[in-house]
């Protein structure tokens, strides 16, 4: 012991000098949230922001884009162009946050569903098939009966692409023919085939891999 009373005055001096730091930041001058002052003649602490001041990321000009609304009814149209990139970025966020309960498919029997969670309706039927692209924007936004909404963890952009991704899920689940564009149409020579393959019709599939092919097996 000996030892430890001889550091003991530094030792003491060390923890008031650091007691004294801490107190002293606990009692810098300051005001509590909307205190009274007799600094301003208007007696607030809290200062009105200058005339037009607009905080960072508030200036929600394009109300469409952060509503879905148009007036009081959803609006029906992408508030931007929709290419592939929009289509992707869609795909990926409804895997992540609507899948659960949606389905890859988006018939509703997500693996949470498979749980026990209540069942949403899928989206392949004509009411939801018919409903304009601003309301699916509002139900990711504000949430519909038993689904909470999606407001914190998917900003507008993003729900905005999820929308696209869910009207081309719909569109995938009810194509006809006359959806294939021009050129990319698969004639439907399934009859041709029956009883004869050699009949000389021919499918534009993927011919299968030639001999030429070999080498790639050596890479
Ligand atoms: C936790 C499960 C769950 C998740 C995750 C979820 N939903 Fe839902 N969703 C539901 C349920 C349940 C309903 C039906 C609610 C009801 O009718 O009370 C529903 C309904 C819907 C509807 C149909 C509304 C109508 O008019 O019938 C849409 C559109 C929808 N959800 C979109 C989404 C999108 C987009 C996401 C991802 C951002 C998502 N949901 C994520 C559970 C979920």
């Amino acid at each position: 012991m000996p030892n430890l009373r001889k550091f003991s005055p530094l030792l003491l001096l060390a923890i008031f000098a650091f007691v004294g730091c801490r107190q002293d930041m606990h009692d810098q001058p300051r005001y509590k949230p909307l205190a009274q002052s007799d600094f301003y003649p208007d007696m607030r602490s809290a200062r009105q922001p200058v005339e037009g001041t607009v905080a960072r990321g508030q200036l929600h000009e394009d109300t469409y884009f952060y509503t879905g609304m148009v007036g009081n009814k959803p609006g029906d149209y992408m508030p931007f162009p929709v290419t592939q990139d929009v289509l992707e970025r869609g795909q990926q966020r409804f895997d992540i946050y609507c899948t659960p309960c949606h389905s890859r498919n988006g018939d509703g029997k997500g693996a949470v569903v498979q749980r026990g969670f209540q069942s949403p309706p899928s989206y392949h039927t004509d009411r939801l098939r018919n409903a304009p692209l601003g309301y699916f924007f509002g139900v990711i936004t504000n949430g519909f009966g038993a689904m909470p909404d999606y407001a914190e963890q998917v900003p507008p952009r993003d729900r905005w692409d999820i929308v696209a991704y869910i009207r081309a899920l719909q569109l995938s689940q009810n194509a006809t023919q006359a959806d294939v564009p021009a050129g990319q149409k698969v004639p439907s020579a399934a009859p041709e085939f029956r009883g004869d393959p050699g009949s000389g019709a021919t499918l534009p599939l993927p011919a299968p891999p030639s001999q030429n092919k070999t080498g790639e097996d050596s890479k």
